[in-house]
């Protein structure tokens, strides 16, 4: 399939479908003239193919269950050789239906109640209940701001240390401030979590996402073999082609310990069948729906460089950190207004625009926004002419 950007530009109509992030969000907020570009969901269409393939299914009429096709994990190894130069194992890819579901499930079964887990803050806060909602502490390793962006400050999270803290999450390309990690930063966690026997778990869900000019490097490209000992690779098709819905992800996991013992966590909670949907993405996406991915990636690059102009222009005092990698942009705006409150009430309430404030990442981050790019531009061009008219009103 070629894409142009008119596919990308197609109105986007979610309402009655009961889409989390439009629905939902109408209800939390009360009003159906709301723009919502507060949760990481893309409003684009995805690739023909799985929507054929999704129709194919319907059509067949029977939906019983299902289990994964080897093209599933063959898919999954091709994709991370041909984009990452790594060659991945199809024995150590096991299915999961979400990240967050996994990521609790992994914390379950490799450390205790009461031990603690390091996560990097600002945070994705499904990851942080991952922990907090299995009894387990969560360790805040705060990231340093450098320049327009930031940096890992490992020194710190070594300082809190106990003989508690058996697990470490990362993520990569990270939620919200996009950071890309480099191979050295890389390095850098991986000796950390064998000097202190942490089992390393690293959420990749945003890495097909790389702005033009970053490189996104997977973990398992700075492993070694003492780190692959304790490495949990956390992926999925969702974000890239926009199919959360059908709950299809994936672990890649070296450990044949570690994989026994998440097996035994998928049938402690009764997971024995994929959705069958979940079956026909990861056996249609990586193998032929790669052409989607550089052109979202120019369409949402192309939509980065509209909002950073139009907002800096609305917002001369407004700060909009380095984007590396994600559909995300994070934006300080707190020489902007005087509290986190005013600025998600002018949004909300006079511009009519439902963003993510930075408080929801952790309460240092007030005052900050993270805004969803992944929108048709003509909706970025009316979020940029409402806000416009809220300012002059
Ligand atoms: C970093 C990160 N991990 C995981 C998820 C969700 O993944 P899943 O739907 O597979 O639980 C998201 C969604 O926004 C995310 O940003």
């Amino acid at each position: 399939m070629q894409y142009d950007s008119s596919f990308f530009d197609a109105p986007a109509v979610r309402r009655g479908t009961d889409s989390a992030k439009w629905d939902t969000f109408d209800r939390i907020y009360g009003g159906t003239d709301l723009i919502h570009v507060g949760c990481a969901d893309m409003d684009f269409k995805s690739p023909p193919e799985i929507c054929q393939a999704f129709k194919d299914a319907a059509c067949h009429g029977i939906f019983g269950y299902t289990d994964l096709n080897p093209a599933c994990f063959t898919g999954i190894c091709a994709w991370y050789h041909s984009r990452h130069g790594i060659k991945v194992d199809p024995e150590e890819v096991l299915f999961t239906p979400r990240i967050n579901i996994a990521c609790g499930l992994c914390i379950e079964a490799l450390t205790r109640p009461g031990d603690e887990v390091i996560l990097n803050a600002p945070a994705y806060p499904p990851l942080k209940q991952a922990a907090c909602d299995n009894g387990r502490f969560v360790l805040e390793a705060p990231l340093k701001t450098e320049g327009d962006s930031f940096v890992l400050d490992l020194p710190a999270v070594e300082a809190q240390i106990t003989e508690k803290t058996h697990f470490m999450i990362l993520v990569n390309p990270h939620n919200p401030t996009t950071r890309c990690w480099t191979v050295a930063e890389l390095k850098e966690i991986a000796d950390f979590c064998v000097r202190h026997e942490l089992y390393l778990f690293v959420d990749e869900i945003h890495a097909d996402f790389v702005k033009a000019g970053c490189i996104f490097h997977s973990i398992l490209e700075a492993a070694d073999e003492k780190l692959r000992e304790r490495l949990i690779v956390a992926n999925s098709p969702a974000k890239t082609f926009n199919v959360m819905g059908a709950q299809a992800a994936y672990l890649i996991v070296p450990n044949q310990h570690i994989r026994a013992a998440f097996n035994r966590e998928m049938q402690r909670i009764g997971e024995h069948n994929p959705n069958l949907f979940a079956n026909l993405v990861l056996k249609t996406v990586y193998q032929r729906c790669a052409d989607y991915v550089p052109a979202v990636n120019a369409y949402i690059d192309q939509s980065e460089s509209y909002i950073r102009r139009e907002f800096m222009r609305l917002f001369p005092k407004l700060r909009i950190l380095r984007r590396e990698g994600t559909y995300l942009l994070w934006m300080d705006f707190r020489e902007v207004f005087s509290t986190e409150q005013e600025m998600f009430s002018f949004f909300l309430n006079k511009a009519r625009v439902e963003v993510y404030p930075g408080s929801h990442f952790g309460m240092d981050f007030a005052g900050f926004m993270r805004f969803n790019l992944a929108e048709p531009r003509p909706m970025l061009q009316e979020i940029v002419e409402r806000i416009e008219r809220a300012l002059h009103a």
